[in-house]
């Protein structure tokens, strides 16, 4: 017997890769085809973020600000790469009060405010078998 899924997942809404040299890395993701949106620094996480995207779908590219951020931590530890996937979800605040009560580890267990004004947040990768996972807030009308 399986039991029933906790929440709706409407697609996969970016993914955001760490770097060591935001520069070099957005030029190489643009040549990529990415479109750049805009690069902004958000001092209360210690990253600055080059969005980008491509189709309805985003990429983040995500360099540290200060050294003691936790991307500054997860680019000393295991360089450039991955750092998390996030998804699409139509309702947040109740996606995070089912997972809560079925035990996933939230980071943010009530919606917070992140680039572009998204709603989002974040399950602790303890909790997605290694991945830090953000769920994003998307009104499934207005795609
Ligand atoms: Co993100």
């Amino acid at each position: 017997m399986s039991l029933a899924p906790l929440i709706t997942v409407l697609g996969i809404h970016h993914v955001g890769i760490v770097v060591a040299d935001l520069n070099a890395a957005s030029e190489r993701y643009r040549r990529l085809g990415f479109r750049l949106l805009e690069t902004l620094d958000m001092p209360e996480q210690g990253v600055r973020i080059a969005a980008f995207a491509a189709g309805r779908d985003y990429l983040e590219l995500l360099t540290p600000l200060d050294m003691e951020s936790g991307v500054a931590r997860f680019l000393a530890a295991r360089g450039d790469g991955v750092h998390h996937v996030a998804y699409a979800v139509p309702d947040l605040a109740t996606a995070l009060r089912r997972l809560d009560a079925a035990g996933y580890e939230l980071i943010d267990r009530e919606p917070r405010v992140g680039l572009h004004g998204w709603r989002v947040a974040f399950i602790h990768p303890r909790s997605c078998h290694g991945v830090l996972t953000e769920l994003v807030e998307v009104a499934p009308a207005s795609e």
